[in-house]
Order: structure tokens, then sequence, then C-alpha cells
């Protein structure tokens, strides 16, 4: 019998074109791949948390499993989870948004996204600061947008002003895009200077996205929103998650807080997409938010004592810098002592050769905007960190 199948040409859209694989799911499978050959490899890639979700939200999850809470629910989440976060923003920053302002969706990364569709024309501006979460970027030039970066300064922290932003700002900047504390570098935007980005943004009728996705975990200052201004509530779309505040990160929860008639255009996004968030999540997600607190001050205080240690590690290496992070769970080190040396022309390929030759993962600056740092995850145990700097050390020492 002769094979009667003929070969397809498959043809992608020009969009998908648009956006690039995203490099620290590379990382991550590169990783992955050597770990299932029985390499000892040691991964600062990931970004997220090495605790267990809280008990008290797990066990809401399994109370939602046995009353069969497991049909659809509403596109935009349910009424008591909504109200739930209305609560918990109005609890920890002062601000007073109703249901009718809030969206529930599978996480936050799912915030940004349904946003920046709702709001972006072809041609419309959105400005970034650099270093940048990677996803930003490709969310924006999916939308037929166009990014305009802002350039910050390693040795003021990677922390953005007013100033920087001004002179960025034209008649298309449709969205300015904070994210405070960082990922990747561990920036603050400290509240006063957050506060004149906001007059910046609203006395020209720019939105001002604020990123809340780490903004529980700071090292030297208390939980602040933007939100809470005066008036913030026409201009301000506040993105938040529980995938990290909450070690909830395959559960995919997250929220947005921003103006009744944005939440409706994402809605209506959603209805025909994921439909609602995982109906037993949601049951999880708003007992993490009305629950104990106390596991994030646990992991707040773990992830403090790792940010020292990692700081104090990598500026002992000679010829690195290491901007101190406030915040998050990142190091953002300056490895340009080597590029340029034994082949290493940028930090992809640092990285690559940091895997193959070193053993530990970490992701290339480049992602985020910069090119001569590697951005490094300490949300791993003390052992992983001492044992993945020292190889780290190592291979600096070996190639500058
Ligand atoms: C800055 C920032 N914002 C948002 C997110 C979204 O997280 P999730 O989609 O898991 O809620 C992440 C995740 O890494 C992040 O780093």
């Amino acid at each position: 019998m002769t094979d009667t199948k003929t070969a397809v040409a498959h043809t992608i859209a020009d969009r998908i074109s648009l956006i690039s694989v995203s490099s620290t799911m590379k990382v991550a499978a590169e990783a992955e791949r050597l770990r299932a050959e029985g390499v000892d490899i040691v991964d600062f890639g990931a970004g997220e948390p090495d605790f267990p979700t809280p008990q008290n939200i797990k066990l809401a999850a399994i109370r939602a499993l046995d009353d069969n809470f497991t049909k659809y629910t509403a596109v935009g989440g349910t009424a008591d989870l909504k109200k739930a976060v209305c609560e918990y923003h109005a609890k920890n920053f002062g601000t007073d948004y109703k249901p009718n302002e809030c969206l529930i969706t599978v996480g936050g990364k799912h915030i940004i996204f349904n946003a920046v569709q709702a709001l972006i024309n072809p041609g419309d501006e959105v400005v970034i600061p650099v270093p940048y979460w990677v996803t930003y970027k490709d969310v924006v030039n999916y939308a037929g947008g166009k990014c305009v970066f802002v350039e910050t300064d390693e040795d003021r922290g990677f922390t953005v002003t007013a100033s920087m932003i001004e002179p960025h700002l034209t008649a298309r900047t449709k969205i300015i895009i904070i994210n405070s504390p960082s990922n990747p570098s561990g920036a603050l935007v400290d509240r006063e200077e957050f506060q004149k980005i906001f007059r910046l943004a609203s006395e020209r009728g720019i939105y001002l996205m604020t990123d809340e996705c780490y903004c529980r975990f700071l090292y030297d200052s208390q939980p602040y929103s933007i939100a809470s201004m005066p008036g913030a509530k026409d201009t301000v779309l506040v993105v938040g998650s529980l995938s990290k505040t909450y070690a909830m990160t395959g559960w995919r929860i997250g929220y947005g807080l921003m103006p009744a008639p944005i939440i409706t255009a994402m809605t209506k996004l959603q209805s025909h997409s994921t439909s609602n968030p995982t109906s037993i999540a949601q049951k999880a997600a708003a007992e993490a938010l009305r629950g104990p607190q106390e596991s994030v001050d646990v992991m707040l205080a773990e992830y403090r004592r790792r940010r020292d240690f990692v700081v104090r590690q990598l500026r002992a290496i000679p010829g690195v810098k290491c901007a101190e992070p406030r915040g998050a769970f990142y190091a953002y080190p300056n490895l340009g002592v080597v590029i340029g040396r034994n082949g290493i022309q940028n930090t992809l390929q640092l990285c690559e050769r940091l895997l193959g030759e070193a053993k530990v993962a970490v992701v290339p600056g480049e992602a985020f905007g910069t090119d001569r740092h590697i951005r490094l995850s300490y949300a791993t145990s003390m052992k992983e960190l001492e044992r993945g700097i020292e190889r780290i050390h190592q291979f600096i020492v070996k190639n500058s």
C-alpha cells in the first residue's frame, strides 16, 4: 500500500512572528533537558517561590472540590473573589475599588495581555523602563503597539524617575508600565517618585499600569500602591497576582483593578478566550486573600536572608557589580567583566556557557533589555545558592 499522506506546509499567522519565545522558559527547558540526562544543574532560572502553597489555601481548594464547586463561574471571576480582592486591596493599600472595577484572570500575565489588547491601537506607544520583565514587550508588540524604552542607571539601583520618563512622552503615549519592585532587578520606585510619575501621566491622560506582582516582598519599605492616590482610579491600572505572594504559581490566579469600562472590554475578550479562571483555584484565592498572612512574612524573612548572602557573594567575585535588590527575589549582577573574552560575545552566550560549563542556569540580560547582566532568582535553598554562586565565581575567575 502506498502512503497517500502529503506534506503540509504550515503557514503560521504573521502576528505570531511579532512575539518571541520567553527566554526564561527557554532556560528552564534547557536546564530540564540536562537534568533529565543526569547532569547536576543548579537552577537560578525559575521565577517562582520554592515554598509550598500554604496549607489553609490548599484546604480551601479541597473543600471546593468536596462541595462540587467544579462548574463554570462568571467569566470575570466569582462575585465573592472580586469582593475579596477589593477588600484585600483596601485593607493593605487604602484603595476603594468596587467589584465592577475588578477582573479575575488566569494569572497576572493574563491581566496584562487583556489590558493591552483592550487599550492599544496600532502605533500607540507604551513606555517601559529598562530592565523590563520580558512579557511587556511581547504583549505590546502583539497588539501592534510601539515599545518606548527608558534607560535607567545601574549605579542608582535601576530605579526609574519621572524626569527619566518625561522626555519619552508623546501624543501617542497610551500607557506607562511600572513594576516596583522589579523583575529582574529588584529595583523600587520610591513613594514620592511614584507620585510624580502618576501626576506626569494623569495630567496628560496617560494610563499608568502598576504591576504589583511582588509588592508584598519589600526589604526596606512598606507595601504601597499608587492606586491609593486621590483621583488615581481614572488612570491607574493595577495588575495583581497571587502567584508569588502566596506561592501559587501553578494555580493561575491574577486580578486587575481598573476603570469599569476597561474591565467590561477585558471581560468581553476573556469571554471568547479562557472564560472563567478555574473555579477551585478561585475558592483557594479567596482564602489566600482573607486568611492568615503569616506565610508571607515567613517567605519575606527567608528571601531577605538569601538576598543578603547572594549580594555579598556576588560582589566578592572580582570585577562583578551587583545593585542591591530592594524587593522581589532576583539579583541582577553585571558580569561585563567576561563579555568580549574567551569567545563570549553577549549575555546569551554567557548563559549558555554558564549552563554548559559551570552547570548553573541563569537568564541572560538581553531578555530584559540590557547587555552585561544576568538574572539570578534566589527563590531557592541556601545550599543551592552556596553551590551555584561558587560555580559562577570559578567560571568568572577562569574567563576574565
Ligand atoms: C513582573 C511580573 N509581573 C507579572 C507576572 C505574572 O505572574 P503570573 O502570571 O504567574 O500571575 C510575573 C511572573 O513572573 C512577573 O515577574
